[in-house]
C-alpha cells in the first residue's frame, strides 16, 4: 500500500547505493519510516529488489520493467518477475530512461496486469498532461536540467509543479503528483507541497549525503 503524502528515494546506480551499500540504505530508509511514520518508498536496481523486499516493512519499487510478456526476451525486466521479487510499484520513463509513447502506453498496461503500481516521470507540465491520459497511479514531474543538482525544482521552478498539479488532476484527480529533480531540504519538501504535490521524488540529496540518515530525516520534517 503506497500512501500519499510520500517520499520516494531513487537509488540510481550509484556506488552509495549498490549491493550491500543498499542495504543499509534500505534499512535507513525503513527505520526512518517507522520512527516518524512518514511514508516512504524506495526504487532499487532490479538485482536488489529481492533481498531488499525481505528485510524492510516500506514499498520498495523497480526503477524500471520492460513491456514484454512471458517467453523469449533474454536480459529485459518481466513484470511479473519484478511484482513476484516483491515490488510493488516501478517507476518508468524517468530522465535517464525515457520511453517512446506509444512503448510507455504498454509498458503501463503490463504494469498493471502484474499488479505493480506506475510511477511514471514526466520532464514539465506539457509532458506530464500527455501522460495523465494514460491514468499512471502517480506522475513525477523533474526538469531534466536540474537532476542531481543543488538547486531544487521547487525552487528554481515552481511554476513547473503548480502547472503539472493543476494538468494533471484537470484530467485525472486520483493521479498523484510528486516532483523532484534537486531537492536536498526539508523547504525544498516543505514549498513542493504547498505548491500542490503529494510528495517528492529524490536521489542524490540521501543517496550522496554524508550522513544518509540525517538527510532523510530533514525531509521528513518538511513533508509534516
Ligand atoms: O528520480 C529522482 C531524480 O531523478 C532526482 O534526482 O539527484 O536531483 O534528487 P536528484
Amino acid at each position: 500500500m503506497i500512501k500519499t503524502p510520500i517520499i520516494i528515494i531513487n537509488f540510481k546506480t550509484y556506488e552509495e547505493s549498490t549491493g550491500d551499500n543498499a542495504i543499509t540504505l534500505a534499512e535507513i530508509c525503513s527505520k526512518v519510516a517507522e520512527e516518524t511514520k512518514t511514508s516512504i518508498a524506495i526504487a532499487v536496481q532490479s538485482t536488489d529488489i529481492y533481498r531488499i523486499s525481505k528485510i524492510v516493512s516500506i514499498p520498495v519499487l523497480s526503477q524500471h520493467i520492460d513491456a514484454i510478456d512471458f517467453g523469449k526476451n533474454t536480459g529485459f525486466l518481466l513484470p511479473e518477475s519484478i511484482k513476484q521479487a516483491g515490488a510493488e510499484a516501478t517507476l518508468l520513463n524517468h530522465s535517464e530512461h525515457r520511453l517512446d509513447f506509444d512503448l510507455l502506453k504498454k509498458s503501463i498496461e503490463r504494469a498493471k496486469q502484474a499488479e505493480l503500481k506506475t510511477v511514471v516521470c514526466a520532464k514539465d507540465a506539457e509532458d506530464a498532461e500527455k501522460i495523465a491520459h494514460l491514468n499512471p497511479d502517480f506522475i513525477a514531474v523533474e526538469p531534466p536540467e536540474l537532476i542531481g543538482g543543488t538547486i531544487s525544482v521547487s525552487e528554481a521552478k515552481p511554476e513547473v509543479i503548480s502547472d503539472s498539479v493543476k494538468a494533471i488532476k484537470s484530467i485525472n484527480n486520483k493521479i498523484k503528483v510528486l516532483c523532484g529533480a534537486g531537492i536536498h531540504n526539508k523547504d525544498d519538501v516543505k514549498k513542493s507541497v504547498e505548491l500542490g504535490a503529494d510528495g517528492i521524488l529524490v536521489a542524490s540529496g540521501i543517496v550522496k549525503a554524508e550522513n544518509q540518515e540525517l538527510a532523510l530525516r530533514d525531509l521528513v520534517n518538511g513533508l509534516c
